[in-house]
Order: structure tokens, then sequence, then C-alpha cells
């Protein structure tokens, strides 16, 4: 199964940016974890702090994988063309956060891109994107109307 983890902006910075909200470990460091985790998956990683960027890479991989997950940092919350970006393409996106979304500023408990995304994990810290893998490894089977 070929799976695309994508994320935004100033995510490059994981273990070195605000370190009690995201964790002390980047994301370089958990990758290779996560892909032990899930040998039978071909596990793609995408990060990029530009918006334009972003969308492209939807649509490259957006009509032709199994899976997206993504964690658009701040532009979860600001981003109408990414939300439109995951509205035009036909494989499932997850929605991942490290903190927990809901417990931070109210500017931050709304989601532009959840509509169009199959669900959401927030609040694991690196945790929520193995969480999201195990959707795609146990839930897709059995799920009614699964896009792909
Ligand atoms: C984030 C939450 C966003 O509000 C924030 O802008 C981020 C990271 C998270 O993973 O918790 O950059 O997406």
């Amino acid at each position: 199964m070929q799976i695309l983890i994508i994320n935004g902006p100033n995510l490059n910075l994981l273990g070195r940016r605000e370190p009690g909200i995201y964790g002390s470990r980047s994301f370089d460091d958990y990758l290779p974890e996560l892909r032990a985790a899930f040998p039978d998956f071909t596990l793609e990683y995408f990060q990029s702090n530009h918006e334009g960027e972003l969308i492209d890479k939807i649509h490259e991989v957006g009509f032709s994988y199994h899976g997206i997950v993504l964690n658009a940092g701040a532009y979860t919350h600001t981003s109408l063309a990414l939300a439109d970006a995951l509205a035009a393409i036909n494989v499932p996106v997850v929605e991942v956060h490290l903190s927990n979304v809901a417990a931070r500023e109210e500017i931050r408990h709304k989601s532009l891109i959840g509509k169009n995304c199959l669900g959401s994990i927030s609040g694991f810290k690196l945790e929520s994107y193995r969480l999201a893998l195990h959707y795609f490894d146990n839930m897709r089977p059995k799920r009614v109307g699964f896009k792909v």
C-alpha cells in the first residue's frame, strides 16, 4: 500500500520547535520507526513550508496512492486552497496533529480541511501519525464507501 505523509509549515523544526507542545523528537528520527512498524507499506514523506508546494504534492499523488496522512500545520486553520485541493482528489486523507488542537487557542479549533478528510487524530504527539497509519492498515477493507 502506497501512503504519503505530508507535513506542512514549521514541522521541519520538530524536536526543536516548542518541545513542550510538539515533543523533542524530530520527524526524521521517527520515520524509520514508523516504516518498521508498517513493513507492508511503501511509506513516503514530504514536508514543505509553502502552501503551493503542498497543493502540488496533493495533486501529484491524489489520484493514485492509497492514502495520505496530512499535518497541514497552521494551514489547517487558514487555507481554503488546501481544503479545495483535498476536495478535488479521490485518495482518502487522515488529518493529524501532534498537539491537542481542541485544547489550545480558539483559532486552532477550526479546521478548514477537516470536512475533506476521513477523520482527524490530534494530541498524541508523533504517535498521531502511527494511529493514522493503523487506520489504513486495519480499517480500510471494513469501511463502506471507501473512496479508493
Ligand atoms: C499542528 C497544530 C497547528 O495549530 C499548528 O499551527 C502547527 C502544528 C500540530 O501538529 O499540533 O503547526 O498542526
